[in-house]
């Protein structure tokens, strides 16, 4: 079956069902500032679960598209994926267990639909704790269908609980479906859940009953919600008899792109590379399509992250020319019938996949040279009694001068048995912003900080301009991204229509206000949950460590803007200079544009 075939089959089957056909929501969440990409098809759905009525009706069904980040050290292996799509039905307070299991049932096993022989099938139910009980009534479903007893295994929470997607929010207990390959690779006790490969989990029923609140608790939500999820590349490996998802039709395109240009085979030796590659950017590629750059932050971070890994492993792999966007053309190929974003972002995918392997590229090499001399200096040590680290400096400098993020560096001294110096890193990182925030005019090779004054300014009046934007166009507003340089200001953010000029106005006018009114700019320290206490915007996603850093703009008790950033920033606002906005437009849908100036 093909992907097309099964995302109309699916989506056919609840349809005759009752549910309402929705497309892919964005792959920035819109409803959760709290995530930085959309990671399940629930994302979207955030307000309908908690109660909201959903303009399409109580059963709905949907091709999500996701993007995870929490495993991209499993990568490479036969079922992890950076991008995938979900298949998913969701019931907004309307049927409940039996139909959900039923029809997943169905929807598997029946003749017109995926056809799998019940015997290959084993499923998971909740073993029940403190927050929920033992989930008896789903492992009755199941047995009535005739999945027998020694198939049903009852798993605590790691393993079968769903939810939130954020901090807080909807999630339940769930109910997963594995199918049985065939192939133990892990010794005797193999069961779902084990990570050998045997199991291969195609479809979870989600029964989402509670709302986790920030204090930790589980409350009985309004109403019962079923969420559903099925990996579209997992079900067609599954159902062509792949042993993985680099085998679909869903990858081999791309991987026979990466023999063209390495000039090598997709066989065992170059199979961790070639898979990597191929997952990365083909997340990159969607990821780019949303109007994402890379940057050092936030969203701009992670596809940074997952070019330069790519770009990486290709120079492995002996790979001597710009080859990102030629595998990104064969993604657009593959998908845009499906995800029309694609071709609308075509050129902008192309340029900034060159514009950051070439960025990379030239540091990349000279960075590889660096770290063989460490390696070599702390080889040559020669003392075996302690554990081999790679200090913070030159973890920074690797970053700094050579542009590696500090997960790239992480995973080259991995493969050396070597640990990097985290702490030292985050030193040498907050000495540098300190020094750059007294004015150093300093700029460097691998382009990745520009922290000159100018720069400092831009960071402040982003605080400023996403504040004055909540309180003009209301809290939904929250940022997407923003792109800085000495001369301007780019900031992207959730908003549906076009600002009115007078909007435009009233978000000037009193991000001006603020620099008249010369307010101080503190920062103080927070772990991430003292931070979310205190009402901070940002993303609750710790990169460095546990604490983050709390920047407020306040006077007089009267707080305009609190938020988690790694700075540096000005002092006072009143240094910032004449702010206006010369620009409004937007970027894609529910997503819009501003650049300011300075003067
Ligand atoms: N939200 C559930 C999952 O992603 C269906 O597994």
């Amino acid at each position: 079956m093909s992907a097309s075939e099964l995302r109309k089959k699916y989506l056919d089957f609840f349809r005759e069902r009752g549910h309402a056909i929705i497309p892919s929501a964005s792959l920035i969440p819109e409803h959760d500032p709290t995530v930085l990409f959309t990671t399940a098809g629930m994302h979207p759905l955030v307000p309908y679960l908690l109660g909201e009525k959903h303009p399409a009706g109580r059963r709905i069904v949907d091709v999500q598209k996701c993007i995870r980040t929490g495993d991209i050290e499993d990568v490479g292996n036969s079922w992890h994926l950076t991008f995938f799509e979900m298949l998913g039905n969701w019931s907004l307070g309307d049927y409940w267990k039996k139909e959900a299991i039923e029809w997943s049932f169905e929807f598997l096993t029946g003749k017109n639909y995926l056809g799998i022989v019940s015997e290959k099938l084993s499923v998971t139910v909740f073993k029940g704790d403190q927050d929920a009980s033992r989930d008896e009534e789903s492992a009755k479903v199941w047995q009535s269908l005739g999945i027998p007893q020694e198939k049903i295994f009852y798993l605590p929470k790691e393993d079968n609980w769903w939810g939130p997607a954020g901090q807080t929010g909807p999630c339940g207990p769930c109910s997963e479906m594995f199918y049985d390959t065939g192939e133990e690779k892990c010794g005797s006790d193999c069961k779902p859940g084990c990570k050998c490969g045997k199991y291969a989990e195609i479809w979870n029923d989600v029964f989402m009953e509670y709302n986790k609140t920030a204090e930790g608790k589980y409350e009985q939500l309004k109403q019962k919600n079923v969420d559903t999820g099925m990996g579209v590349e997992r079900t067609i490996a599954v159902l062509s008899g792949f042993d993985n998802v680099y085998e679909t039709e869903l990858f081999t395109p791309i991987i026979k792109k990466i023999e063209e240009i390495s000039g090598k085979k997709y066989e065992e030796e170059n199979i961790k590379e070639f898979r990597i590659i191929a997952d990365h950017l083909k997340a990159a590629t969607f990821i780019l399509a949303e109007g994402i750059e890379p940057s050092n932050v936030e969203r701009g971070y992670v596809l940074r992250r997952l070019i330069r890994r790519a770009v990486r492993y290709g120079k492995q792999m002996g790979i001597n020319e710009i080859f990102a966007f030629k595998v990104a053309n064969v993604v657009i190929d593959m998908y845009w019938d499906v995800y029309p974003e694609l071709r609308q972002s075509h050129n902008f995918i192309e340029e900034q996949l060159v514009r950051e392997e070439e960025k990379f590229g030239r540091t990349l090499e000279k960075g590889m040279k660096q770290f063989e001399n460490q390696k070599s200096k702390i080889k040559n040590q020669n003392d075996n009694s302690r554990v081999k680290i790679i200090d913070g400096n030159t973890v920074f400098d690797l970053y700094q001068t050579y542009g590696f993020p500090i997960e790239l560096t992480e995973e080259l001294a991995k493969e050396e048995g070597f640990v990097v110096d985290k702490e030292g890193f985050n030193e040498a990182l907050k000495k540098h912003q300190e020094l750059s925030r007294a004015g150093a005019e300093q700029k460097f090779a691998g382009g990745l900080a520009d922290h000159s004054e100018q720069v400092v300014k831009y960071h402040t009046a982003a605080h400023m301009m996403l504040a004055a934007l909540r309180q003009i166009l209301g809290n939904h507003v929250i940022q997407r991204g923003s792109n800085i340089t000495a001369e301007r200001l780019r900031f992207d953010f959730s908003h549906s229509e076009k600002m009115t000029p007078e909007q435009i106005k009233q978000v000037e006018d009193l991000v001006k206000e603020w620099i008249m009114a010369d307010l101080p700019v503190e920062m103080s320290e927070a772990s991430l949950d003292e931070a979310r206490d205190q009402g901070a915007m940002g993303v609750f996603e710790s990169k460095y460590g546990e604490k983050v850093k709390v920047y407020t703009i306040a006077e007089s008790g009267k707080i305009f803007s609190k938020e988690i950033c790694g700075g540096p920033h000005a002092e006072k606002t009143g240094v910032l200079g004449h702010f206006k906005i010369i620009k409004e437009e937007s970027v894609s849908a529910g997503t819009r544009r501003i650049k300011a100036v300075l003067e």
